[in-house]
Formats: structure tokens, sequence, C-alpha cells
């Protein structure tokens, strides 16, 4: 096997409903990035929690292609990427109570109005983001994008179960506001200001 094949996932060869933990070779907690670009989160993530898992997903081929020689080439046993379409992933595919953490950093924010309903971050998606959750998993989101900021602000306060929380949180290496995606360095040194939600999903027994 090569290093470019133990990193990449193919998303049909996955049972359904997938059961992530399959796809790693040791036990522990799973966070997923949807949106993943070249990477740069999830390797430094992964390089400094060794005993964490990480998946990636990213659906713009070359951009995946990318990202996966680069992880490849790192060397790190814990971290995998898959191309996919994640909305459709997490709404038909993921098991339900499988992540620790859901990440999402720099979502494509579609300005055009008439294309806001491409949005990822809709109320299906956030219902199904919630069921992949697991009872006390952290959800982040961060956008540069005021407006829609205000849509993910409304969709996700319209669910109980999602609990504000801190967004520093060295339990998920989230250390000041830094995360350091590669949009965040780009609009860092742009001076955009970035919009940032974090929560605790609370889950009851039915
Ligand atoms: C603005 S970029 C941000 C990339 C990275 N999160 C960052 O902060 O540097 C958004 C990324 O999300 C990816 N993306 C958009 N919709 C997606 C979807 N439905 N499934 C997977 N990836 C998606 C895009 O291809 C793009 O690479």
């Amino acid at each position: 096997m090569t290093a470019l094949d133990a990193i990449t996932v193919d998303v049909e060869s996955l049972t359904q409903p997938t059961d992530l933990r399959g796809l790693f070779s040791q036990p522990g907690p799973i966070e997923l990035e949807i949106g993943c670009g070249k990477g740069t989160f999830l390797l430094r993530q992964a390089k400094a929690h060794p005993d964490r898992n990480f998946l990636g997903i990213e659906w713009a081929n070359k951009i995946y292609l990318y990202a996966a020689d680069r992880m490849a080439r790192w060397g790190l046993k814990n971290v995998r990427v898959m191309r996919a379409d994640a909305k459709h992933f997490v709404i038909h595919r993921l098991e339900a109570d499988s992540l620790d953490a859901l990440h999402i950093y720099h979502p494509d924010p579609w300005p055009k109005k008439r294309h806001h309903r491409r949005r990822l971050i809709q109320p299906d998606f956030i219902a199904a983001a919630i069921r992949a959750l697991k009872p006390g998993a952290r959800l982040a989101i961060q956008t540069d994008h005021a407006e829609y900021f205000e849509q993910i602000r409304e969709v996700t306060g319209s669910f109980p179960q999602l609990q504000k929380t801190d967004w520093a949180d060295e339990n998920y290496g989230i250390v000041g506001e830094d995360i350091k995606t590669n949009f965040e360095i780009k609009y860092e040194r742009e001076g955009r200001d970035f919009h940032r939600l974090a929560f605790r999903c609370e889950k009851r027994a039915d």
C-alpha cells in the first residue's frame, strides 16, 4: 500500500451507515473537518494530537489531491482525507453519535442571494450534524463573511441541543483564537474580521 492509499478514503467503499472508526488504525476520538482545503488545520492538529483521529472531507478534486499528497508526505497515522460532498455524506451516510468534534472553517459564503441555497449551513445540515455528533461533542464554525455569519447564528440558534461554549478549548487544540486554516492565514493578512461560534452538543435520551 502506498502512503497515498493509506491516507485517502474512497467514499464508495464505505458501508452505510458509515462507522468512521474503521478508517483508523487506533481507537480514540474522531474529529471531522468539512471543506478541509489544503489540510493545514488538519495536519497541524493531527501532529499535535497523535491520540486523536482526524478526517478531512474536501469536494474540489485539485485541492483534495493537494491535501492528500501533503498528508501522505507528513507520514501521520491518525489523519485521513476523502473526496466527497460533505453535506450529502453527513446527512445520508454518517452513523449517529460518531463524531467527537466537527470543524467548519470558512465555508463557501455563496454571497449572491440566488446562490444562498448552496450554503452548507442550513437547518437540514445542522440537524444531521447534531445526529452525527456524540453527546458533549464540539461543533466549531468560523467565517469571515458577516452576512453568512448572521444566517449561521440564526440557524444554529434554532437548535436547543447546541449550547454555546468557549471558542478556545485546549481539549481540541484551540488555543486563544488561533486555528490557522489556509484561508484564516490569508484573510488575517488582509485584515479581515473573523466571526466564530463554538457549541457543545447536548443530547437528551429520548
Ligand atoms: C473557502 S474554502 C476554506 C478551506 C479551509 N477550510 C480553510 O479555511 O482554509 C472552502 C472549502 O470547502 C470546500 N467545500 C465546499 N463545499 C463542500 C462540500 N459540500 N463538501 C466538501 N467540501 C466542500 C471547497 O472546495 C473549499 O476547499
